[in-house]
């Protein structure tokens, strides 16, 4: 099937960075959330980011405005029903995305795929709550979206091949490398980057060293781009909580339990750099 228009329900950090990189590959792309404000929120994120770009001299003003004229924002998710496939960005609760992948198979045409931004809810739960689990996928992007080059490409138990293979093409159309795996918690990016997130954290709660020093010492000894507690700040403290806990009861093994002090930070609303506070200061 040849994807043209596809939608984005939920405008927020990850759902804008998908609108922003299907439109710069030249999709048709409706994007929405629940309130004006956060649909409104989202576009001036993609603007600011698609500036960064024109300022280097990678895009023409024409050509970013080009871009933003093919993303539609709304509130109304009766929209999706143009769309060929639709990408869930909302909030990682489970009882959110079922009752919305129930509506939305409601409102799209009987062909359309049905993605899931999840980063680590189950595919196969996520699809059982539509009539149509064969055209049902994750579609795990990265963040920031248009930096990161990976999707991680989650087939459910009845994902068929054709959505599959449909999928994968669309993520190499939009600049990105796509890997494919299947649905088991926390899939291949989660069961492997939290459990070393979780760890930094108990090193933390434990005194072993201050927070400068672990991500120093991650950063220059591990070579990776950010330590791994700017990392937790950066994804949200909340969304660690939750992938720790999927993997937790998930695969049944204390060695996924969530780190005492991550709880105790989410409690607080210490949720990273999106609330100002995690384990830096951003408030300046
Ligand atoms: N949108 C567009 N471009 C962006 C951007 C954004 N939101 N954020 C950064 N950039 C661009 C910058 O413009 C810059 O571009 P050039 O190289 O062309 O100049 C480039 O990215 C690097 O940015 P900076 O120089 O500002 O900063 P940096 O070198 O420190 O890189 C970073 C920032 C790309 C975020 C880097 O620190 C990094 O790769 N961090 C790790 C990110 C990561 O691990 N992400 C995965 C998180 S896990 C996840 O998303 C899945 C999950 O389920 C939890």
């Amino acid at each position: 099937m040849k994807i043209s228009r596809i939608g984005v329900v939920g405008a927020g950090q990850m759902g804008n960075g998908i609108a922003h990189v299907a439109a710069q590959a030249g999709l048709k792309v409706v994007l929405q959330d629940l309130d004006d404000r956060f649909v409104e929120k989202g576009l001036a994120t993609i603007a600011k980011n698609l500036q960064r770009g024109v300022d280097k001299g990678r895009m023409t003003a024409e050509e970013k405005e080009a871009v933003l004229a093919r993303i539609e924002g709304t509130t109304d998710l009766e929209e999706m029903a143009g769309c060929q496939l639709v990408v869930e960005a909302v909030v990682e609760k489970l009882e959110v995305k079922l009752d919305l992948f129930s509506r939305l198979d409601a409102i799209c045409g009987p062909e359309a795929l049905l993605a899931t931004n999840t980063s680590s809810i189950s595919v196969t739960r996520i699809a059982a709550a539509t009539g149509r689990p064969g055209k049902v996928i994750g579609m795990h992007f990265m963040n920031p979206v248009p930096v990161m080059k990976l999707v991680e490409v989650i087939r459910g138990l009845g994902t068929s091949d054709s959505t599959c293979e449909t999928v994968k093409k669309l993520a190499e159309a939009m600049g990105k490398v796509a890997v494919e795996c299947r649905d088991f918690p926390g899939f291949i990016s989660n069961r492997v980057l939290m459990p070393m997130i979780n760890e930094a954290i108990c090193a933390l709660h434990e005194g072993v060293a201050e927070p400068e020093a672990i991500d120093t010492i991650m950063k220059l000894g591990m070579n990776h781009p950010m330590g791994p507690l700017t990392l937790a700040d950066f994804i949200g403290l909340d969304t660690c909580l939750a992938i720790m806990e999927v993997l937790h009861s998930g695969l049944g093994d204390s060695k996924y339990r969530p780190c005492p002090l991550l709880r105790k930070y989410v409690e607080a609303g210490w949720l990273g750099r999106k609330t100002g506070r995690g384990f830096y200061d951003y408030s300046k």
